[in-house]
């Protein structure tokens, strides 16, 4: 009768936690075409060049880079619904470009400079033959964004646009120190989070010097991940918590926040803004 009480509350409890999954069901929006694209077979072709894709693009003639609908599908049409009349001639920093998706949106959606930046060679390969069918004007740089020296970026951007990136970086808060000396309006930040379950607890000591104690502390965590415990990826370091994106956010220098939007349970997406106003809506 316990284990079966416990298990039923475990399976209650995914049980709510799959119903918190809202973008699985949001349609993608139909696609605009490039201009003149090579016939179809050689963009399947094309395609099929390289071993493996994380992102999924149109490339034209019904031909995308993968087939099925991915995450950051959806943060672009969350990002949408905050730029009612688009970038506006906005000049915008992709940081983890990858194949070049959100560099591709910000053009195709009236940004008048994009730069995309990664650190992996094959991604930015990707990005330019995807940039090169749709006849786009866009830089992108090969940059270790945790070594990155600020003078090498030559200039200042208007939106840094920083999804999927935060939990790769061994050095998050300098990095987002970084991108706010970088950034003269907004930051959208989209990351992989410690689940905000309640029950979620740590015993930490806190209080003014000399009167500090343990105290059970339910936010602000970061969680280390030394090795492959997640997704089997050698490349993530760390997993934060809500508060604790918004509070690096905050040290960073960012003052206004939009409602942090849940992906599912540990996927979370925040617009930070230097002054109250913005090219995103974000109230
Ligand atoms: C999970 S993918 C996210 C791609 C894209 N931003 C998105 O939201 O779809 C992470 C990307 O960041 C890149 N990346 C990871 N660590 C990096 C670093 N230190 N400097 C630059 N790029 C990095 C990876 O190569 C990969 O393309």
């Amino acid at each position: 009768m316990g284990l079966f009480h416990t298990l039923s509350n475990v399976f209650k409890r995914r049980t709510i936690w799959r119903q918190h999954e809202p973008w699985q069901s949001i349609s993608p929006e139909p696609e605009i075409e490039p201009s003149n694209p090579p016939d179809r077979e050689s963009l399947i072709a094309l395609v099929n060049s390289f071993p493996y894709w994380y992102q999924r693009i149109y490339l034209g003639q019904g031909v995308y880079t993968l087939p099925v609908v991915q995450l950051h599908n959806y943060v672009w049409q969350t990002i949408k619904t905050m730029l009612p009349d688009g970038f506006k001639g906005a000049s915008i920093l992709d940081v983890g470009t990858n194949a070049g998706y959100f560099c591709i949106q910000a053009k195709l959606n009236g940004a008048a400079q994009v730069v995309g930046v990664d650190f992996e060679d094959r991604y930015l390969k990707q990005a330019e033959t995807c940039r090169s069918i749709w006849k786009l004007d866009i830089d992108y740089r090969q940059t270790d964004i945790d070594q990155l020296q600020l003078h090498t970026m030559g200039q200042r951007f208007d939106l840094v646009i920083f999804t999927g990136i935060l939990y790769h970086l061994k050095n998050p808060l300098g990095v987002l120190e970084q991108m706010a000396s970088l950034c003269n309006d907004a930051i959208v930040v989209e990351t992989e989070v410690i689940s905000p379950r309640h029950r979620n607890v740590l015993h930490v000591r806190q209080g003014p010097l000399g009167r500090s104690v343990v105290t059970p502390s339910h936010t602000g965590f970061m969680k280390f991940i030394e090795k492959y415990e997640l997704n089997g990826d050698g490349s993530n370091w760390w997993v934060p918590d809500e508060e604790c994106v918004l509070g690096m956010l905050r040290t960073a220098g960012f003052k206004y926040f939009s409602q942090p939007h849940y992906f599912g349970e540990t996927r979370m997406l925040v617009v930070a803004t230097q002054q109250p106003q913005s090219i995103l809506q974000i109230a």
